[in-house]
């Protein structure tokens, strides 16, 4: 077996939450709860859950924009999360994030030449002005924009369209890992397809490996090797994408999948409706943090004992008293 180029192991990201005239730490939001996974390069592995789950923590811990309250990330071979800061600057090159909404993240008062060549001056990717024209023309052409956008401002182009600048800005430093923060998810479906089949181009161009973060299922479907679906913080199910869209095998994950849409009627779930609302991360429910929710879940085990993600199937792991 190959090298994993990311490891996450057992991470935890708590926040506090201060009150009090004293600024006391008074309770904390148990966002990520020991998330373990391995991604081999060139490989996209897929996150979904529903929102307020840890997905963007989880990103965020990996790339170190927030520091891990515990556990370890790995890549290639190294510990992320006991480097310093030297460390991890040069590191950052080859880690990447692309978030959700391009506006807001592209400075609106710089040119997207200027935004997308901002990283080639910050590594100094570049010798001279020329190179640097060059490179910028060479990305925006890359993702699908032409030389002549490269002096106008963000606001001048549409939704898929700065998800593409903002595709480019990442791409400037020549990435290895990309997290694709809900990346397409404000986006109509059709640009939602044109987008995704971009970054599948990239991936087999740029040999890259995605994290590939969507509060929907149907999204990630597409794009993803494997896909690990989250509840309250915790991974409750990972397999193949194929293993997972046929063989759903954790009740939340089977619930999630009724609920998506079909191309073809025939082979329509019977729709699974859950019970209540998520619970709130500040104070998760005790054993498996979904049986408050669960349609199969028992008394005993279920509330009293957090599952551990078990192998059902080759390159299958269900987090499921009950299943696994
Ligand atoms: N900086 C923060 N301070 C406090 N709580 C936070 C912070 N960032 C996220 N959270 C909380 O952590 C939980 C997980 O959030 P997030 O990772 O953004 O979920 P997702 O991306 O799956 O929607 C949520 O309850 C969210 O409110
Ligand atoms: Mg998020």
């Amino acid at each position: 077996m190959t090298e994993a180029l990311l490891k996450v192991d057992k991470l935890v990201k708590h926040f506090p939450i201060t009150g009090g005239v004293l600024g006391r730490v008074v309770d904390k939001v148990h966002a990520v709860d020991g998330v373990s996974f391995e991604l081999a390069a060139g490989q996209t592995l897929g996150v979904v859950g529903e929102s307020g789950c840890g997905k963007s923590t989880t990103g965020r811990c990996i790339l170190r924009l927030i520091e891990p309250t515990s556990g370890e990330v790995w890549f290639e071979g190294k510990n992320v999360t006991a480097m310093g800061k030297t460390e991890l600057r040069s590191m950052a090159r080859d880690m990447q994030i692309i978030f959700q909404d391009p506006y807001a993240s592209l400075n609106p008062r710089m040119t997207v030449g200027a935004i997308v060549g901002e990283a080639l001056i910050i590594h100094k990717l570049t010798k001279t002005a020329s190179e640097y024209q060059d490179r910028i023309v060479e990305l925006l052409e890359t993702v699908g924009l032409n030389a002549d956008q490269m002096r106008r401002y963000p606001h001048e182009f549409s939704g898929g369209q700065r998800q593409r600048i903002g595709i480019a800005r990442a791409l400037a430093v020549s990435p290895k890992l990309v997290v694709c923060d809900e990346a397409v998810s404000a986006l109509d479906v059709s640009i939602q397809a044109q987008v995704i089949n971009l970054l599948e181009d990239l991936q087999a161009k740029f040999n890259l490996t995605y994290l590939f973060i969507a509060h929907d299922l149907s999204v990630v479907e597409h794009i993803s090797d494997q896909v690990a679906v989250m509840y309250l913080g915790r991974i409750v199910e990972l397999a193949s994408a194929q293993g997972l869209y046929t063989r759903p095998t954790h009740p939340y994950t089977e619930a999630l999948l009724s609920a998506m849409p079909v191309p073809d009627p025939q082979f329509k779930r019977k729709r699974i409706m859950l019970q209540g609302d998520v619970p709130s991360p500040i104070k998760p429910p005790p054993g498996c943090h979904f049986h408050t929710r669960c349609p199969i879940a028992q008394k005993g085990l279920c509330s009293t004992e957090s599952p551990p993600l078990k192998k059902v199937n080759e390159g299958h792991w269900v987090a499921c008293h009950l299943r696994a």
